[in-house]
């Protein structure tokens, strides 16, 4: 077969589409030896003429009208890095329309409209890629959507914020407050300038939802997934926690319990000797575990130009392919049925809390016989120290239903030596 040429156009120029430029310039013919069909940048959109300006390429390469992309029949992929729902998803049907295949690294865009927009390529035998929206250079979607499929997937728990996290280990490793650790994130540039998505965890959850719909088959709608995001988290919690052997992460898990699915973003106590504790700073990591497979775990860097082009060029790598050779594969796409949903009141996990209350006798066993009574069993605890006629108590139950700890831990602060705004965080058991 001779070689073949796909032409792409590029909505978009941030950091990810500047990244892309380079990497098909660095790379470009090694990509193309690998897949024996060469990739044109045919055209490259952005509102903004200076960006455009500053990537070095043609003139007639520039553009700042989306339609001189979405009209070109010359265009074979179009990667969408615009972001957000509009109008990066009317830009993608429009693409689709006019018989293009799709690269995109959306995650908000994916995890809230995937299903409706891969339903639009699939009745036109194209395909939407998406590799780039979880993880960065991480390989994920792919493993999940095809090197998985054997296996019958019960759990997945990722590190997948890399701001979030690089704050957590600064705090760790430095003692600073949140807010110290986030001004150095944004300094670095890991952070966003509005930082909320990452903070408040949606960012995860929306990345949760792209996972889970492939590893469990189902389809999922945002408010399916429990959001806490790291705001209520202080150096001392994490300090205390590294103290009894654990590592404060931002976790998403997705779980298959027998009453259904059960999602959930929020930070967690994660043992030492657990691999996730050990992913550090700005990097993510994915842990799967599968009936067959047993555990496996993908790491790498989550975000940042270079190592998010890496996906997004794979994706059109293999959109090229499938072109070339004239083979869609979109039977290797995600199939999303209909699940049941286990709301978090129902989930069983265990807690760690800490908060201060008078220091006299009987404190300590009025606490006891607080939770004793709703049947929500002491795993351990803590009188950390002990400031005037305070003390800093941190205890650690054993696995609970959320609802009934929540009722206990209602009881515990209506004591009246209990002072309010304990911290409360859950275990990854
Ligand atoms: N803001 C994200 C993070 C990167 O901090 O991981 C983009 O998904």
């Amino acid at each position: 077969m001779d070689k073949g040429i796909v032409k792409i156009g590029l909505l978009g120029i941030g950091t990810i589409g500047s990244g892309v430029v380079t990497l098909l310039k660095k790379n470009g013919r090694a990509i193309s030896e690998k897949i024996d069909v060469d990739l044109v940048l045919e055209k490259v959109v952005d509102r903004d003429p200076a960006k455009l300006q500053s990537l070095g390429l043609p003139e007639e390469t520039i553009t700042t009208k989306a339609a001189d992309v979405l009209e070109d029949p010359e265009i074979d992929v179009v990667i969408e890095l615009i972001g957000g729902i509009e109008p990066a998803r009317s830009m993608i049907i429009a693409a689709l329309d006019n018989d293009k295949h799709v690269v995109t690294a959306n995650k908000d865009l994916i995890a809230s409209h995937g299903e409706e927009l891969l339903a639009i390529a699939r009745d036109k035998n194209l395909n939407i890629y998406y590799e780039a929206s979880v993880g960065g250079g991480i390989p994920l979607i792919r493993p999940l959507k095809q090197s998985l499929v054997a296996d019958r997937i019960h759990r997945l728990v990722g590190i997948v914020n890399g701001t979030t996290n690089y704050i957590f280990t600064r705090m760790d490793q430095d003692n600073l407050s949140l807010e110290d650790a986030l001004l150095e994130a944004q300094k670095r540039g890991f952070a966003e300038s509005d930082p909320s998505n990452d903070i408040e965890g949606r960012d995860a959850a929306y990345k949760l939802i792209i996972m889970s719909g492939l590893a469990f088959s189902s389809s999922i709608e945002p408010d399916q997934v429990h959001v806490e995001g790291i705001g209520g988290v202080t150096y001392e919690d994490i300090a205390y926690a590294r103290e009894i052997g654990y590592a404060v992460k931002l976790l998403a898990i997705g779980e298959k319990l027998p009453a259904g699915l059960a999602l959930r973003v929020h930070p967690a106590l994660v043992p030492l000797a657990h691999p996730l504790a050990a992913v550090l700073n700005e990097f993510n990591a994915i842990y799967i575990e599968g009936d067959a497979v047993g555990e496996v775990m993908l790491y790498g860097r989550g975000a940042g130009a270079m190592p998010t082009a890496t996906a997004v060029l794979a994706d059109v790598a293999e959109a090229a392919r499938s072109i070339h050779h004239q083979c869609v594969d979109t039977m290797i796409e995600g199939t999303f049925h209909k699940a049941s949903f286990v709301p978090i009141k129902d989930i069983r996990t265990r807690f760690y809390l800490r908060f201060l209350a008078d220091d006299r006798p009987g404190v300590l066993s009025a606490l006891a016989n607080a939770f004793g009574n709703e049947q929500v069993s002491l795993d351990m605890v803590i009188q950390k120290r002990s400031f005037g006629d305070t003390a800093e108590i941190v205890l650690v139950t054993h696995l609970v239903r959320e609802e009934a700890f929540q009722k206990a831990l209602e009881k515990v602060m209506a004591l009246p030596a209990i002072k309010p705004n304990p911290s409360m965080i859950r275990l990854l058991g």
